[in-house]
């Protein structure tokens, strides 16, 4: 494309100021002229006007169009020189001229997300309410360099509801915050690889981005098959793993709890070979027919590291979690977690400690609790009237439901079936590493108005029709 460095004829420039609003008017003009170079009202080159003729045009002090002039300049939008006129600086490109960024993710009307909570339910207010305490009150220092373990008052608050909420033992030196479960667990699987671990169990089927976490730290996952009481302890025995991480509370995929036998023998393998255990409790909150099973690591705290996250009780975006460390752990995780990052973003952890403090998660975690199971009857009911050759799990817990498919039916053409009707679904192979078995389909329903679930599975029951036959 030929640049324009010649002068380009300027466009009228009629820029409204509002003498009522609080927003001061050299800010006002600022936006108003970044708005106009973005889309291109304003081509790179233009000629502005000069200060003077542009103050009495607009009927403001001459100083409002400097102090404007001045802050489009140091953004690089215009080019101010000694005895030149003003332009729009040469290298700017109009938003419209550029590709618009892509997104990696895939979007659908109906997409049964088995990851994700209700994001429409988060609770906006509250959280702000939260933030703006932080902004107000928190002291210089908490927005300097901090603890990489996390705020002592977040580590604190979140230490008491994950000893209510969870039966875990959570001890505030041992407590570390990261980005996520993720992180966490990547930050633990170096570790481990870097002290001779090599072989980690993963339960089978189980979340495919264990076995992806451990692979990228230099660890061999081995699969490790879960029945209907969980991992398979004995198996568990034979695998020549160091370590093993598992959901226990509630299995994903398949939605089963870890049973009062296999918890014990779990911990006798962790004593008896000098193991580590590793918990994901990633949406254990949210069980529909019972009290939230609790978590094993406060049956050995010194054989588990507990990991949860806020990206199911509140919402993923924020990429925040925690991590409950045996004492010897601490240390070295904490070296490597402040190396990695410096420690995690310090606002909306200070805010999660308000937050927990006036008791606004359990109230979320109450609210949302009622409204998935809701949602999950929606899904069965839906399942129950367009799929009925469908089998659903059951499992009254989490945020979606493993459903079996019926015979002859495979998952690669049903996805793509399903994406042609705007349905998104996930399949239960992606979180199979050396298992078969039947195939099946995960639905999350969380994220997910009533009436959507229900056209939803109607349009799945097409897809499934039609590549039936
Ligand atoms: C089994 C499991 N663990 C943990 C997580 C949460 O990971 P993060 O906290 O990094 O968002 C998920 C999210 O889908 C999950 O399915």
């Amino acid at each position: 494309m030929a640049s324009n460095t010649g002068p380009v004829a300027l466009p009228e420039l009629l820029v409204e100021l509002d003498r009522t609003s609080d927003l001061p008017l050299h800010e006002q003009l600022e936006s108003a002229l970044r708005e106009r170079i973005r889309s291109g009202g304003l081509p790179a080159g233009a000629r502005l006007p000069s200060t003077r003729g542009f103050a009495m045009e607009l009927g403001v002090s001459r100083g409002v169009v400097t102090e404007c002039y001045a802050q489009l300049a140091s953004e690089g939008y215009i080019e101010t020189r000694q005895g030149a006129s003003v332009r729009v600086a040469r290298g700017i490109r109009a938003a419209s001229q550029r590709a618009p960024a892509s997104s990696l993710l895939p979007s659908f009307p109906y997409h049964f997300h088995p990851g994700l909570p209700d994001l429409a339910g988060f609770p906006r207010e509250s959280w702000l309410r939260s933030v703006r305490t932080v902004w107000r009150d928190a002291p210089l220092d908490a927005v300097g360099y901090g603890d990489p373990r996390g705020a002592p008052s977040t580590r604190e608050t979140l230490g008491a509801y994950l000893a209510r909420a969870r039966g875990a033992e959570a001890d505030p030196e041992r407590t570390l915050i990261c980005s996520g479960f993720m992180q966490s667990f990547s930050l633990l699987c170096r570790w481990l690889q870097a002290n001779g671990v090599q072989r980690i169990a993963v339960e089978d089927p189980g979340w495919m981005v264990h076995r992806l976490i451990a692979e990228q730290a230099g660890l061999e996952p081995v699969p490790v098959p879960v029945d209907a009481d969980g991992l398979d302890v004995s198996e568990l025995r034979m695998s020549g793993a160091s370590a093993a991480i598992l959901t226990p509370a509630h299995q994903f995929p398949t939605g089963v709890v870890l049973s009062g036998e296999r918890r014990s023998a779990l911990i006798d393998w962790a004593e008896d070979g000098d193991c580590l255990v590793i918990e994901d409790d990633f949406d254990a909150e949210f069980r529909y027919d019972r009290g939230a099973v609790g978590a094993i690591q406060g049956l050995a705290p010194e054989r588990v590291v507990y990991i949860g996250s806020a990206s199911k009780r509140l919402a993923p975006g924020m990429r925040l979690g925690w991590m409950l460390v045996p004492s010897w752990l601490a240390w070295p995780l904490v070296s490597l977690k402040a190396v990695e990052d410096g420690g995690s973003e310090a606002v909306s952890q200070l805010a999660l400690a308000d937050f927990i403090a006036r008791g606004e998660l359990d109230r979320h975690m109450r609210r949302m609790r009622l409204r998935y199971e809701r949602r999950r009857h929606t899904l069965l009911d839906a399942l129950a009237r367009w799929l009925p050759q469908a089998r659903p799990s059951r499992s009254a817990a989490g945020l979606y439901d493993l459903v079996e498919l019926p015979e002859g039916i495979e998952e690669t053409p049903l996805l793509a079936a399903a994406a042609d009707r705007g349905v998104g679904i996930e399949p239960l192979s992606w979180h199979r590493l050396a298992s078969t078995g039947t195939p099946g389909v995960l639905l999350g329903y969380a994220n997910l108005s009533e009436p959507a679930i229900d056209r939803g599975v109607r349009l799945l029951a097409e897809a499934v029709a039609e590549i039936a036959f």
